[in-house]
């Protein structure tokens, strides 16, 4: 390791990365992909573009880099992508174990705002929003003599935007290079056509067969019923850990929390007395993550509440039983809308028999469906990939930071529509990220490097023009981090959680209270922040990650040479509010005469989600950060602001949208 590396991380990777044990070890050599270790290096070697598809849990992701390694590539960079963070820290982690060394060393991650690879890293595991990043400043990625696609069945836009990069690089590197994509499931023809040549490679698995049960009736709430399951499989079922899926952190959360207080009166079966919950999903430190893999202590069954993220990303050992929800949390553009919507919705068909199979792995298992046969035959078949269903805006940005000027020419594996594609463009000009002609603005440049979505380096580039960058850098960080205030279990915890809440309400909603959250925090001594987390309902982990954030932001923003500035205690927040209307005046809302608001450029029906500060209170004109539905629309993280603001700020799009 280099000597310039924080002293922090340097702890957390000694201390996460003791070598495994022998017998251990010798198990990794039993993994399906052990035995095609020779046709696999053989596929990759003789094929520029080589497909590998097997079973989840076969060792495609863990073993495959270090074949790789071991082979005549060992001297080269290798690197391979995941669309999830979680996922590209886990899976370093353990081969970075696995090969007895620490993380940053031969084996390394880069994800957003956290990047433990140094010049001795060999085999580094990044998200694939990451790569696309580092194409910017080496648009053939030259340093890469294999590039690895993992999970490419996911189908995220940055996956797919990636492909396309590839596919261009195919054409236009002269050197020797390689690229694998490894997906889960069979439709890999896809791909393999969208690359020359490229060839396609099986790893037989080894499943063991998984009972599939249903419910007899639809259940009306998920949540009560996962609960239920999981509780009766622990009094019931012979030994083996639960994997249930949810949707999202603060569900996790709550369940963990319940089977911390029903799991205690429930007796389990065969011996396995206690129940100990453990959680895994997007927003989780990389520190916590690693209990998730941490055996149960013994005379205990485990209970893993996760999100979609442990279907084919990650395989935790143990499991022989699944609780499958039938929801995922899924982002999605309304069409004609032009805004993203976060929804809990019904996953595919595909997903369904993923969710069962991680129940047979090890041993025979058991599904439990919390759905009926005649709902699961209802489900599409497939998911419907990201670029066909998401806001452009991001991707766009970033290929046209590559120096892709004709977005439509692309070449993508399913073309988006048009008129998405037309919308991010426009989107993407108000933000003033790309000029008349279409070609990316200075703004553009620098939002480009921003680590953020356009609409929030939007922000911290109108913040920076007006004296409070420092502020906006605190407020993205703050956005980056799902729930910072905990809600209480107990009646007695919640009207406490609520009245901390109160003591850092400011009336201009979520954004400038998340900022005094984050200011009061600062103030506070470093030895004391956990005790004054836990004295005002805040999250710790949150917090950290937050605090590392911010300071990453600032960093990268004094490295592009703007004023690290913020506005005094005192001040009046509006420059801060007018940032924010810049940035997000997609979702800016008026209310309307029956309280609800109504967002000015789609006409959609929304409420102040109930989380807000400004839940209950009645400003007359808002922006919010996100979209999300539950029964209805909410806005969440709301600011209040100004009407006559929009058509100050944004003329470009409010006089086409003139609000009412
Ligand atoms: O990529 P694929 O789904 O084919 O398999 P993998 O992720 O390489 O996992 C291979 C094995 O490594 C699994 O059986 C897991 O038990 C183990 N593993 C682990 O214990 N901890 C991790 N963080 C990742 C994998
Ligand atoms: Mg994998």
């Amino acid at each position: 390791m280099s000597n310039n590396q924080p002293a922090k991380r340097r702890r957390l990777s000694d201390e996460s990365v003791p070598r495994l044990r022998e017998a251990e070890l010798r198990k990794i050599q039993d993994l399906p992909v052990w035995e095609a270790r020779k046709a696999v290096l053989e596929g990759i070697c003789s094929n520029q573009v080589y497909v590998i598809v097997g079973e989840t849990g076969s060792g495609k992701t863990t073993q495959i880099p270090k074949f790789l390694h071991q082979s005549r590539f060992g001297k080269s960079k290798i690197i391979c992508t995941q669309p999830r963070r979680v996922a590209a820290i886990a899976n370093a982690t353990r081969v970075a174990k696995e090969m007895g060394c620490k993380l940053g060393g031969l084996v390394g991650y880069a994800v957003r705002f956290d990047d433990t690879s140094t010049h001795e890293t060999k085999i580094r595991y990044v998200t694939d929003g990451l790569l696309l990043r580092e194409a910017v400043a080496d648009p053939l990625l030259q340093q890469y003599k294999v590039i690895i696609v993992d999970e490419a069945h996911e189908r995220t836009l940055d996956t797919d935007a990636l492909l396309g990069l590839l596919k261009r690089m195919q054409r236009l590197r002269k050197d020797e290079f390689h690229i694998v994509l490894m997906s889960a499931t069979l439709d890999a023809g896809k791909y393999a056509s969208f690359f020359p040549g490229a060839e396609i490679g099986l790893v037989q698995g080894r499943q063991h067969k998984v009972d599939v049960m249903y419910t007899k009736q639809a259940q009306e709430s998920y949540l009560d019923a996962a609960l239920t399951t999981v509780l009766q499989i622990h009094s019931k079922e012979a030994a083996g850990d639960i994997l249930a899926f949810l949707t999202g952190q603060e569900e996790i959360d709550a369940l963990c929390n319940l089977v911390k207080t029903r799991g205690a009166q429930t007796k389990g079966a065969h011996g396995q007395e206690k129940l100990q919950a453990v959680a895994i999903y997007a927003a989780l430190p990389a520190e916590q993550q690693a209990q998730v893999f941490h055996p149960a202590p013994p005379g205990s069954r485990k209970v893993i509440f996760a999100t979609n993220i442990a279907e084919t990303a990650l395989t935790i050992p143990g499991v022989r039983y699944v609780v499958d929800t039938g929801v995922v949390k899924q982002r999605s553009y309304q069409t004609g809308a032009g805004v993203d919507l976060l929804a809990v919705v019904p996953i595919s068909k595909a997903q369904a028999r993923q969710r069962s199979g991680r129940a047979g792995r090890e041993a025979p298992g058991k599904t439990f469906r919390l759905y009926t046969e005649a709902e699961f035959e209802k489900l599409e078949s497939s998911t419907t990939p990201e670029i066909l269903r998401v806001n452009l805006a991001a991707a766009v940005l970033q290929l046209k930071a590559l120096g892709i000027s004709d977005i439509r020419a692309f070449d993508f594996v399913d073309q988006p529509p048009l008129p998405a594609l037309v919308r991010a463009l426009e989107h993407l000009h108000v933000l003033g990220a790309l000029d008349t002609t279409g070609e990316l603005s200075p703004c553009g440049q620098q939002m480009a490097r921003l680590p953020v979505d356009p609409q929030y380096a939007k922000i911290l580039l109108v913040a920076a023009a007006s004296g409070c960058t420092e502020d906006a850098a605190a407020v993205v960080a703050m956005a980056s981090v799902e729930q910072v205030f905990v809600n209480g279990r107990t009646e007695q915890q919640k009207q406490a959680a609520t009245q901390a809440k109160q003591r850092f309400r400011r009336p201009q909603g979520d954004h400038l209270t998340a900022l005094a959250v984050l200011r009061a925090f600062l103030a506070t001594g470093k030895g004391k922040r956990g005790e004054w987390c836990v004295q005002n309902c805040i999250s710790g982990r949150a917090m950290q990650r937050c605090h590392r954030i911010f300071q990453q932001l600032c960093t990268l923003l004094q490295a592009m040479k703007l004023p690290l500035e913020r506005l005094g205690d005192t001040q009046d927040p509006e420059p801060l509010q007018r940032a924010l209307v810049c940035g997000l005046f997609l979702h800016a809302a008026c209310r309307q005469s029956d309280g609800t608001f109504k967002v000015i450029g789609t006409g959609q029906e929304v409420s102040i989600h109930p989380s807000s500060v400004l839940s209950g209170s009645k400003p007359e004109c808002i922006v919010f950060n996100e979209l999300v539905f539950t029964r209805r629309n909410y806005a969440r993280t709301v600011c209040n602001i100004q009407m006559s603001w929009l058509i100050e700020l944004v003329p470009t799009y409010f006089t086409k949208h003139i609000p009412r």
